[in-house]
């Protein structure tokens, strides 16, 4: 069936992604027909190309000099200040919000960010997350998972959240742990990064005020903290990042607010979604989970699944700096593109049965964690998180059942489960 009008439209509609089969069905037609499809945006945008392949996927994300992240190019997500203005009957100004908190808000934190500056940026933080010092958190994640999966065994065979008790508890416990902060202050940085990450979601993102108000809450408590690390330096990832230079220079002020938004919202919202969606994608598929508990060494195989399975993030986007020619059209300078990693890890050519959930599948890695420049720099943390929490969950609760539909957070960024109705026991 040709790309129809509505399709191309329904990639920028919410709704299509409450039901993941139908942007799926779409995505599939794109891929066989029209891989780089053109297409139309509502509230006035000037539309984009829909990058539907893995091989194209990786051929943009390799090239940041000509496909830019850049804030001032309109960065990561497609919708635009002036369509996010048309869509909610706002002024411009009414969505930019005061003009000395621009700087701060995603525009300029590395993921926004091209090469040299970007390369700089990244070197600041990147120490944070070796191997060396990941592995070194495994031993308190485990203790983390043990505690919250204990608690909610107390509720025996009653129904409960998922998310709210054990997806959305981890990362921010891990995040707490991360920057060396008291664990009661996780509900705090939890609610910010909601607030700032709901997106259109009338439940989540109240109002810009919210928003604005998360964002300056978020902020101070930080600025608090870069003065108390710079006093007392610790062991922690604050410590690092204050007290680090980088090329002789130690991190602005205003890098290390955008450094700490960015890790506050890029690491948690996102592992949550893996946890959840994971652990749905087990209950979906029975047999599969039955491979995992006769053979529980399949456990970090089924991490790389559940991770292309559930694409935590819908897509990412870049603008083209020059006129590229990829297959058979031209890429304007300009031009939007978005990669949508959703698409990408059912791509047909890459694994033969994209759509099959198989705990033990070997290929090519996925695209979830995006790939090249910019790849995410707390992938190993989160599969650390979910291979944690994978092997607490199935060694306590192997029959652990999701009783209910689960909600969806309304966005086409983002593939992220609201709630989960559980019983642990049987
Ligand atoms: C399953 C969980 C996660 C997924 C699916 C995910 C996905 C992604 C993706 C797709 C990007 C690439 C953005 C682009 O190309 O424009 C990215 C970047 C990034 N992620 Fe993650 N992420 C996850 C967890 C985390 C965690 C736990 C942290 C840290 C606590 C984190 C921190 C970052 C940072 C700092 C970047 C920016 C890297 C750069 O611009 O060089 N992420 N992530």
């Amino acid at each position: 069936m040709p790309i129809s009008k509505a399709d191309r439209l329904a990639l920028s509609d919410e709704e299509t992604f409450q039901n993941p089969s139908v942007a799926h069905d779409i995505f599939s037609r794109m891929r066989a027909e029209e891989p780089l499809a053109f297409c139309p945006e509502p509230w006035g945008g000037k539309g984009f190309w829909a990058i539907t392949k893995y091989d194209d996927i990786e051929t943009i994300s390799k090239l940041p000099h000509l496909f830019s992240s850049d804030g001032k190019h309109g960065g990561i997500t497609l919708p635009t200040p002036e369509m996010i203005a048309n869509r909610r009957n706002l002024t411009r100004a009414e969505v930019e919000g005061p003009a000395e908190l621009a700087d701060f808000e995603g525009g300029r934190s590395m993921i926004s960010m091209d090469p040299p500056e970007h390369n700089k940026h990244r070197r600041q933080v990147a120490p944070g997350f070796t191997p060396q010092r990941l592995d070194a958190l495994i031993a308190r994640i485990r203790d983390r998972a043990d505690v919250l999966l204990d608690e909610v065994g107390k509720m025996g065979s009653a129904e409960s959240d998922f998310v709210a008790d054990v997806a959305a508890e981890l990362p921010i416990q891990m995040l707490a742990e991360l920057f060396d902060v008291p664990q009661a202050d996780r509900y705090k940085l939890f609610e910010w990064s909601n607030v700032m990450i709901g997106g259109d979601d009338p439940e989540i993102n109240v109002s810009r005020e919210q928003t604005m108000g998360a964002f300056m809450e978020l902020a101070a408590y930080a600025m608090q903290l870069y003065e108390a690390r710079k006093a007392e330096p610790r062991t922690d990832l604050i410590s690092m990042l204050v007290n680090t230079e980088v090329d002789g220079e130690p991190m602005s002020v205003a890098d290390y607010l955008s450094a700490f938004v960015l890790l506050v919202v890029a690491g948690n919202e996102t592992t949550r979604n893996s946890i959840s969606g994971g652990l749905l994608a087990l209950c979906q598929h029975p047999e599969q989970r039955q491979k995992l508990l006769d053979d529980p060494g399949l456990i970090p195989n089924a991490v790389d699944e559940i991770i292309r399975w559930v694409h935590p993030v819908i897509y990412m986007r870049r603008t083209a700096l020059q006129d590229y020619a990829l297959r058979d059209v031209t890429i304007r300078a300009g031009d939007k593109v978005a990669m949508w990693y959703m698409s990408a890890n059912r791509d047909e050519e890459k694994w033969a049965d994209p759509f099959t959930f198989d705990v033990s599948r070997e290929g090519p890695r996925h695209l979830s964690f995006g790939y090249g420049q910019h790849l995410c720099l707390g992938w190993r943390l989160a599969e650390i998180q979910l291979r944690v929490l994978l092997e607490g969950v199935l060694a306590r609760y192997p029959t652990l059942q999701v009783t209910g539909p689960v909600t969806r957070m309304r966005t086409n960024f983002l593939n992220s489960i609201k709630t989960m109705p559980v019983r642990y026991a049987a």
